[in-house]
């Protein structure tokens, strides 16, 4: 028997994993999955966006493309299919970021596939946050790290180019490790946090700190009050 809230609700049909439900209009993916009763245990975290756990192919009537989004922020609408997209294993490349001097000239002794881009387009079609990925890891082979990093900063590292690329480049891992290095290696260093870090060492600020040390729990909370109003 129906409960008011059902027909209250408009209902959308779509197929999850092969199978046919009604669910509510409007809610995500995830969502749907979940009140369907699909265990979600690894494909899912955030719920905001930005973890990439959980990604998925879907396709939409009429277009006989498969697209990739976040479930979390895909609304499902009639007739969508989906499934989560397979787990992937972790990366096979290992470095070390300490002992990379040379970023850029050091690229292929840590990614030993970073030259062998087909320029098949897989990558960048599959992103679910649009990222131009292919471009980013030419301009990476070219030693162009600040570039490449600056278009990787949407990644929210849900590793569908990294299942996409038939030459298994890695190009999330390529592109954290331009944006890692440029960081680290390259980029001009932070003068105020060089700055703060000269006057923490010189002493500047252990008076103050030796008082706050010294002050009980309640005097403390008094303080912390007052900061906040
Ligand atoms: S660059 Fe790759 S890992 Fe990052 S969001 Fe796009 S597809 Fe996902
Ligand atoms: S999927 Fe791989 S081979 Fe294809 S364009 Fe992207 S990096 Fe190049
Ligand atoms: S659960 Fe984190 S991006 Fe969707």
């Amino acid at each position: 028997m129906k409960t008011p809230e059902d027909q209250e609700v408009p209902k959308v049909g779509v197929e999850i994993l092969g199978r046919t439900f009604q669910v509510p209009a409007g809610i995500t993916a995830v969502d749907a999955l979940w009140l369907t009763g699909h265990a979600l245990e690894r494909g899912v975290g955030c719920l905001g966006g930005v973890c990439g756990a959980c990604t998925m192919l879907y396709t939409t009537p009429g277009s006989p493309n498969f697209n990739v989004g976040l479930g979390c922020r895909t609304v499902i609408t009639e007739g969508m299919s989906f499934f989560p997209f397979p787990q992937r294993g972790r990366s096979r490349y290992r470095y070390d970021l300490s002992e990379v001097k040379d970023p850029a000239g050091e690229l292929l002794d840590h990614f030993d596939r970073a030259d062998k881009c087909r320029h098949c387009h897989g990558c960048t079609n599959v992103c679910p946050q649009k990222i131009q990925v292919e471009e980013a890891i030419e301009l990476a082979g070219k030693g162009e790290f600040e570039k490449a990093g600056e278009m990787f900063l949407p990644c929210v590292m849900c590793g569908a180019c990294l299942a996409e690329c038939p030459e298994e480049m890695e190009p999330n891992h390529i592109l954290l490790y331009a944006r890692r290095g440029f960081a680290a290696r390259l980029a001009p260093p932070p003068q105020e946090l060089e700055r703060m870090a000269r006057e923490i060492r010189e002493g500047r600020f252990a008076a103050a700190m030796e008082s706050l040390i010294a002050l009980s729990d309640e005097d403390l909370r008094a303080l912390c009050e007052e900061g906040r109003g």
